[in-house]
């Protein structure tokens, strides 16, 4: 057995150094699909290309983006790329190796963060939405199964972990564009700055529904008019949910005059902004200045001012513009110039359309979101349908509490409410926060198919007063103490809202003095989960409150 072992070894180490002295040729493009229980297939693709010194440069295609391959070389049957990947803003070289074997090639792709799968990074003010590997829902609230998500996302985990054998293919055909040569784009100069005149729009957050977090790029024409339809019978438009938001996906390619085409998948765009028009609701659509959106598909590079009017000719209500490939190109500091650019074309364009801004809250974009006439702008990088996710990014926000103001608004990132991987409980914790931060309230869900119990958490008309309230003043923390928070919000006409969050995994009891808060008097309380007048409370409240609960009440004369 020993002595089997030894020779085959030798054998390997003599084939080693054989192939040392031929270097393969390792050019032409490379295919791995793998299962994954939430993305289902996934395909991973190298367009390599190896020149006469054996310098490798092409690109890779991973499930989260696609990033140029800067250099590589081959020593034996060995190979080591240098991948620029981009996470959130974030642009890091990284090694992947490989080893050919016969026909094959065997890479262990890297996860988006740049690290090893699973280790992701995030953005923003104490926000670390990270990238854990993927598994089912652990019976949370609202969702049948798991999202029926695809390629494209770069939102959650469910990557290769492992080596992955590669072989000479034609990847599946998508909408996607092709990859890009960074090197060769043509420059695109920026404005000087100035102040955007404000479109007057978003006097309260923005609410709505949109296709990402629970479809990724599964989406179509057909799905937008159903949730438009089931807005309306759902009766989350009578609660105010308004827009209906096409997120990464509907695009395609330009065609001779450089215009956008969407893919078939959206036939004809113009009569699904009538259908949505006719059913009392407004249609966004998602871009991004760079060439590349985050799933890969085509940007607004060089066409800002000619897909402005585009989507105010079909008769986009609401744009969402994600940084992504443009950290390729710019760097933060150009971030307040690319958003000009694209925030002068709107409104020269002469539509009212909501300009939502999607940088990760980098560069400070509270203090110029409104001068670039933005309306709302993220804060952090992408929430995950997970209590840690949402918790990590929601109780992070306290300090942008001064930015909101009514036309202005963080955006701590979209609801995951009725996703599966949270209960009811959390998914009632999200709503309020969001609401106490006066976040914009966009669901994630499939509201055709929504249980009760998420129904009664999305149209809780008293939580969405809160956020809706016209002072349009956000939450800040007040006290912390272990696991529990207390937040407040003041509120037109005197009143407050006052959250009291349990973070923790056991029952607390919070109590609260009006001192504290700085509300006077011997005010009235009403509960806005429970529904229910609670009286006048003269020095201040308490209550018991469950793990990863909250109470929250609004405090008035
Ligand atoms: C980024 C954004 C997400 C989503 C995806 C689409 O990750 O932050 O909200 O729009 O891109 O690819």
């Amino acid at each position: 057995m020993l002595v089997a072992r030894i020779v085959s070894s030798v054998l390997a180490l003599a084939a080693a150094g054989l192939s040392a002295t031929y270097a393969a040729d390792i050019s032409g493009t490379w295919v791995a699909k793998t299962e994954n229980s939430m993305m289902g297939e996934v395909e991973y693709v190298y367009e390599l290309k190896v020149d006469a010194s054996g310098k490798i440069t092409g690109s890779q295609r991973l499930p989260f983006g696609d990033s140029p391959i800067l250099d590589g070389k081959i020593n034996g049957n060995e190979f080591e790329l240098t991948v620029q990947q981009e996470f959130f803003g974030n642009l890091s070289n990284v090694t992947v190796k490989g080893t050919i074997e016969g026909e094959t090639l065997k890479i262990t792709p890297p996860g988006p963060g740049g690290g090893g799968p699973g280790r992701g990074r995030g953005n923003g003010p104490g926000a670390g939405p990270g990238f854990p590997p993927d598994g089912p829902p652990p019976g949370g609230a609202g969702a049948p199964g798991p999202p029926p998500v695809g390629p494209g996302g770069r939102g959650r985990g469910g990557f290769a972990s492992g080596p992955l054998t590669f072989r000479r293919g034609t990847p599946t055909p998508s909408y996607r564009g092709p990859s890009v040569d960074y090197a060769a784009l043509p420059k695109v100069e920026l404005p000087l700055r100035r102040t955007v005149s404000s479109n007057g729009l978003a006097k309260t957050p923005p609410m709505g529904w949109n296709s990402w977090n629970r479809f990724r790029t599964q989406i179509s024409d057909k799905t937008v008019r159903e949730i438009a339809d089931a807005m309306v019978s759902s009766g989350m438009k009578a609660a105010g949910y308004e827009y209906i938001n096409i997120d990464d996906g509907w695009q395609w390619k330009r065609d001779g005059e450089g215009n956008i085409v969407p893919n078939p998948n959206f036939p004809d765009m113009k009569a699904l902004a009538y259908y949505v028009h006719s059913k009392g609701l407004k249609l966004g659509i998602y871009s991004s200045p760079g060439p590349r959106t985050c799933g890969g598909y085509e940007g607004s590079y060089g066409h800002d001012e000619q897909d402005a009017k585009t989507y105010a000719q079909w008769g986009i209500d609401y744009l969402k513009y994600d940084w992504c490939s443009a950290s390729r190109i710019w760097k933060d500091e150009d971030m307040p110039a690319a958003y000009q650019k694209m925030g002068e074309a709107i409104r020269a364009a002469g539509r009212p359309i909501v300009y939502s801004l999607c940088q990760y809250g980098r560069f400070k974009v509270q203090e110029w979101g409104p001068i670039v006439s933005g309306n709302l702008w993220r804060t952090t990088g992408d929430i995950r349908d997970a209590w840690e996710s949402m918790a990590n990014i929601g109780f992070s926000q306290s300090d942008l509490s001064a930015s909101a103001s009514p036309g202005h608004w963080n955006d701590p990132d979209m609801l995951e409410i009725g996703n599966g991987r949270m209960s009811a409980t959390e998914y009632s914790t999200h709503f309020s926060l969001w609401a106490m931060l006066s976040a914009p309230l966009i669901a994630g869900n499939d509201i055709r198919s929504m249980t009760p119990e998420i129904r009664d958490i999305l149209m809780n008309r008293e939580v969405i007063a809160i956020d809706q309230d016209k002072l349009g003043k956000a939450a800040r923390r007040v006290s912390k103490d272990g696991d529990t928070e207390i937040w407040v919000r003041p509120l037109s006409g005197d009143a407050y809202a006052v959250g009291l969050f349990n973070r923790g995994t056991a029952d607390a009891h919070i109590a609260v003095k009006w001192d504290a808060l700085e509300i006077p008097g011997n005010p009235r309380v009403r509960d806005l989960w429970s529904h229910k007048d609670l009286g006048r409370k003269p020095y201040g409240f308490d209550a018991a409150v469950a793990p990863h609960g909250v109470v929250l009440i609004r405090v008035s004369n």
